[in-house]
Formats: structure tokens, C-alpha cells, sequence
């Protein structure tokens, strides 16, 4: 039997094992998924295991995305550019380190079928997604991105990365066609980004990077003034589906009974 897990720290609230344990069944593999919580210097001896065949594969969630690359042999190139990893894999006797966030941010866009290129972004936050979340968007044909984040030297590491963004205070605002909440500010139900949402005009799209709760203040406020929104549930099942094609050559199917899985 195959084994593969998603390693975090806090890791218990992760629904990976769901989705892929699912897939899993539907597509008749035998393999099995798990969660493990890790502090970091467990990592080295966990992502060596997939080099000695104990694990077929890993995903990476916070705080390990980026402090997992020393220990992997090759990074790929989307990998490389975000300086995160969230899917490891053997290849050739080497460990691979690859960014499925990427993909899972794009595949997202499209199911909504939100069309980024040409477009006025604005970011808020600059954790760990961040840099996926770019890159995506550069790759979309995004028009300009501008960056905003309460402790600044933190978007400041992301702009050396991508030279071209902007860095704008915390607190302020420029003209955008679509916002993305990229804090952890909206997890708990109260939470609040202090924004005057009359000031932007109609017809933005709203965008959270978090799915559960389903609807933050953030999107709730948004759509209440006439704007388009959505949640980054698409986003998570995308980057799983790319890394369960990665491990098991398979196309799982995302269907009603999939995206069901994560609203229990
Ligand atoms: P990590 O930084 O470990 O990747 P994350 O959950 O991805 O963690 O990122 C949290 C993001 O939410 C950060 O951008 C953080 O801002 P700081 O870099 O200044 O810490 C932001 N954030 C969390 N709570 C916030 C708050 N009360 N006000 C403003 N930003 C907040």
C-alpha cells in the first residue's frame, strides 16, 4: 500500500486527508493518506523517507512551505521562483519539491471564470500563499499587482522576488479590479479588515484566500454593495488535484459530491 501525508504545524484542522482519501477510493488506488504534525527539525528525517520509498509523497502545509527546501533534492522551476513547496515526490531517485498552489490559484480563477489578465490587483498579506498567489497572476496576464502588508519588510522580501509589484503602507489603498485577502484576518467569524468599502466603486471581484468560515466579513461586506466574490475553496481542491495527478497519473473527478466533502 502506498502512503502519503500532509505535514503542518497546527495540521489537525487540515482536510487534505479528506479529499485525497476520497479520491483514493473513488479511483480504486491502494494507497492510504495522512496527516502528521511535525515541529521543524523533524523535517529532514520525514522528506528523507520518500527518497528510501517509506512515503510516496508529501504535502507541505504552514510553516514548512519554504523551510522544507533544504532538504529536497531539485526544485521545480515554480517551486524555485516562490521559494515554497507543497508537493514532494520521487523522480529518478531524486526528491522533487513543487508548487501546486500556483496551479490551484489559477485552475480557481477559471472555474469562477474570472479573467485576470489585463486587470488591477491588489494583495493583502504576505504569508506563505503569497508568492504562489503572484505568480499565478503574472502568468494570467495581470496588469499590475500591488502589495500591502502590516509588517512591510515581509512584502519587501516577497518584492525581490518579483521586482515589478508595488509596496504599498498597510492601511492604504489603491485603484484595483479585483482585492485578495491573503491574511489570516476572517478565520474567526468577528474578524475584520478595517477597509471603507464604499470608497472603491461597484463591480469588483472580492477574493479570500479563506474557505472556512465560507463567507468572511470581507466577502460578506463586498457583495452586500454589489461586487463579485469568491472563496478560496476552489483554490485548495485545485492544488490537491494537481498533486494527486502528480502521484497517482490520474485526473480525479472535481465534481458536486467533491466539493461537498469540504462543507461537512
Ligand atoms: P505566515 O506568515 O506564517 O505564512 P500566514 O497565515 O500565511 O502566515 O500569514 C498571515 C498574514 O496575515 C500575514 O500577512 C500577517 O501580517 P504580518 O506579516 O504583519 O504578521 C497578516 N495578519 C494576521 N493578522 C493580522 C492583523 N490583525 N492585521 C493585519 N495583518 C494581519
Amino acid at each position: 500500500m502506498k502512503k502519503y501525508l500532509v505535514i503542518g504545524n497546527p495540521i489537525n484542522h487540515s482536510l487534505s486527508p479528506k479529499l485525497h482519501n476520497h479520491w483514493i477510493k473513488k479511483n480504486k488506488i491502494d494507497a492510504i493518506y495522512e496527516k502528521k504534525l511535525l515541529i521543524k527539525s523533524d523535517l529532514n528525517e520525514v522528506i528523507s523517507q520518500v527518497k528510501s520509498g517509506e512515503i510516496d509523497g508529501i504535502n507541505i502545509t504552514l510553516p514548512f512551505k519554504n523551510s522544507a527546501i533544504p532538504f529536497v533534492d531539485e526544485l521545480t522551476l515554480e517551486a524555485k521562483k516562490t521559494q515554497s513547496i507543497n508537493t514532494i515526490y520521487c523522480k529518478n531517485k531524486k526528491i522533487i519539491g513543487h508548487n501546486t498552489d500556483i496551479a490551484g490559484f489559477e485552475l480557481g480563477l477559471r472555474h469562477f471564470k474570472y479573467d485576470a489578465s489585463k486587470k488591477k490587483i491588489l494583495i493583502l498579506g504576505a504569508g506563505g500563499v503569497v508568492p504562489s498567489i503572484i505568480f499565478a497572476l503574472k502568468k494570467m496576464g495581470a496588469l499590475h499587482i500591488t502589495l500591502s502588508n502590516r509588517t512591510k519588510s515581509k512584502a519587501e522580501d516577497i518584492k525581490k522576488n518579483f521586482p515589478e509589484i508595488e509596496i504599498i503602507d498597510w492601511g492604504k489603498i489603491v485603484e484595483f479590479d479585483m482585492i485578495i485577502n491573503a491574511t489570516s484576518i476572517g478565520l474567526n467569524n468577528d474578524d475584520e479588515i478595517k477597509l471603507n468599502y464604499n470608497d472603491f466603486g461597484k463591480n469588483k471581484f472580492f477574493y479570500d484566500v479563506i474557505y472556512n468560515p465560507k463567507q468572511t466579513n470581507f466577502l460578506k461586506k463586498a457583495k452586500e454593495l454589489g461586487n463579485m466574490t469568491d472563496n478560496g475553496k476552489m483554490m485548495f481542491i485545485y492544488q490537491a488535484h494537481q498533486a494527486f495527478a502528480i502521484w497517482h497519473k490520474i485526473f480525479p473527478k472535481i465534481d458536486i459530491e467533491t466539493i461537498k466533502l469540504l462543507d461537512d
